[in-house]
């Protein structure tokens, strides 16, 4: 990653500094040096010499804002190869800069899939120039067809950081089996998309009372668990790491839990829109950008997202963030693809439906979009000190703002939130001492 921005931050003043890994929540400095946090020191210290530096080159005024890690976000679709006019992967990493995020994994179910050592290769090279560090994840299976296992090894080699058949299940455990035992020597997780397809199949949203009502296909909460259920029993077998990705039923937070309690290496990821957004939005709106793969579910399925959130059953919050064309999603509802964008809207989402409805702190949140992620996936960053990459977030957590997709950095703008009002607004954001993103 090297982003193309020549503006060059010394210092980022005054702010709120909240680094859940180090347990730092002051006022004070931070400042950067050669692309890495020199130091940082508390206001009541550089108090004088913040003020004195105010109005010099190099130094952001943080003051009333929250400075944090730059945010990860372990599950991104880009399109790229095979759909760039959906999103390349230059402008994936444009709107996770916008975002606040610094580090991005993508998952390979791009045209042909991430899955093999070329493929993992070309995303890298891709991302050379790229807003943020993007970090390819390989598939479990050659062409995602289910049949055979990836050359694992060749792709960790090359910079894969995980695993994923991602937008479907490996329909065979004896083959999940075997991924499991395999990624044991690289230390490197499965990241299962948890979907029984014989109970999903010809399903549009999540199968209960507002389906019946509508007269559409449901798709039940147990085509979810079954799998969950199922990898977890694989993971307690093989000893090997898995990663839930977009939980959206109580009672996968619920398996998760129980796994996590009996040592099974298992954690859990939430979308905003699982913790957001309900099946009932559906039938007020019938936005095929509320179509997504796992459906939204129930109220008590997303409360329970939340309370897995804030009692550590879940681990991180990822977008899952996958763009769709106009033309693909102004559809009938049946037949629009899965799937939102969610880089740019992730952090506002966490501000009004998380920290301001009373349920996490913004220390807490943060958790889970930086040193929680960045550990599952074994990234560098998420924590601030000195020595480490200047991956930082400038955000002001009061700043309310209207989604509007003329701004989406984004190729592709299948959002439900347009109109909607978000709290938390990112400000600045810095990638190995360079400045991808700034908000005027
Ligand atoms: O809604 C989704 N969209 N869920 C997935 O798992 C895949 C994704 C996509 O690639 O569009």
């Amino acid at each position: 990653m090297a982003a193309k921005s020549t503006k060059s931050i010394s210092v980022i003043a005054g702010g709120r500094i909240i680094d859940p890994a180090t347990q730092l929540d002051v006022i004070g400095d931070i400042y950067l040096k050669n692309g890495l946090v020199e130091r940082i020191e508390t206001r009541k210290r550089s108090l004088k010499s913040a003020e004195k530096i105010k109005s010099e080159r190099g130094v952001y005024d943080a003051r009333k804002k929250i400075v944090a890690p730059g945010l990860i976000d372990l599950h991104v679709h880009l399109r790229e190869p095979g759909r760039e006019d959906e999103e390349t992967i230059l402008s994936g990493a444009r709107a996770a800069a916008a975002g606040g995020f610094t580090s991005i994994c993508c998952m390979p179910n791009t045209d042909p899939p991430i899955d093999d050592q070329e493929t993992v290769q070309f995303v890298i090279d891709q991302a050379r120039d790229a807003a943020c560090r993007v970090y390819p994840i390989g598939a479990v299976t050659q062409g995602q067809r289910g049949e055979s296992l990836t050359e694992i090894g060749d792709m960790v080699h090359t910079g894969a950081v995980a695993i994923s058949e991602d937008g479907m299940s490996v329909v065979s455990a004896e083959i999940k089996r075997r991924a499991m035992e395999y990624i044991r020597m690289f230390d490197i997780p499965v990241i299962a998309h948890c979907e029984d397809a014989s109970l999903s199949a010809g399903g549009v949203m999540h199968e209960g009372a507002i389906s019946t009502r509508l007269g559409m296909r449901g798709i039940p909460a147990a085509a979810e668990e079954i799998i969950v259920a199922r990898d977890i029993q694989l993971a307690r077998a093989t000893g090997a790491r898995l990663h839930i990705a977009h939980v959206s039923t109580a009672d996968s937070v619920r398996l998760i839990k129980r796994g996590k309690r009996d040592g099974v290496k298992v954690t859990g990821e939430a979308t905003p829109h699982h913790f957001s957004l309900i099946d009932a939005s559906i039938a007020e709106s019938f936005d095929t950008n509320l179509r997504v793969s796992p459906p939204l579910r129930t109220e008590k399925d997303r409360k329970a997202i939340i309370a897995g959130l804030a009692d550590g059953a879940l681990d991180c919050i990822a977008t899952d963030h996958a763009p769709h064309s106009v033309e693909e999603k102004d559809n009938e509802f049946d037949i629009a693809p899965n799937g939102m964008i969610g880089l740019e809207t992730a952090l506002g989402l966490v501000g009004k439906n998380l920290v301001n409805a009373g349920h996490l702190d913004w220390p807490r949140a943060l958790r889970l979009m930086t040193i929680n992620a960045a550990r599952i996936t074994n990234l560098p960053g998420g924590k601030l000190a000195a020595g480490e990459a200047a991956d930082i977030v400038v955000f002001d957590p009061e700043e309310e703002w209207v989604v509007d997709p003329e701004q989406f950095y984004s190729l592709s703008k299948n959002s439900p939130y347009v109109g909607w009002t978000l709290t938390g607004r990112v400000k600045l954001t810095v990638c190995g001492g360079k400045v991808t993103h700034e908000d005027r």
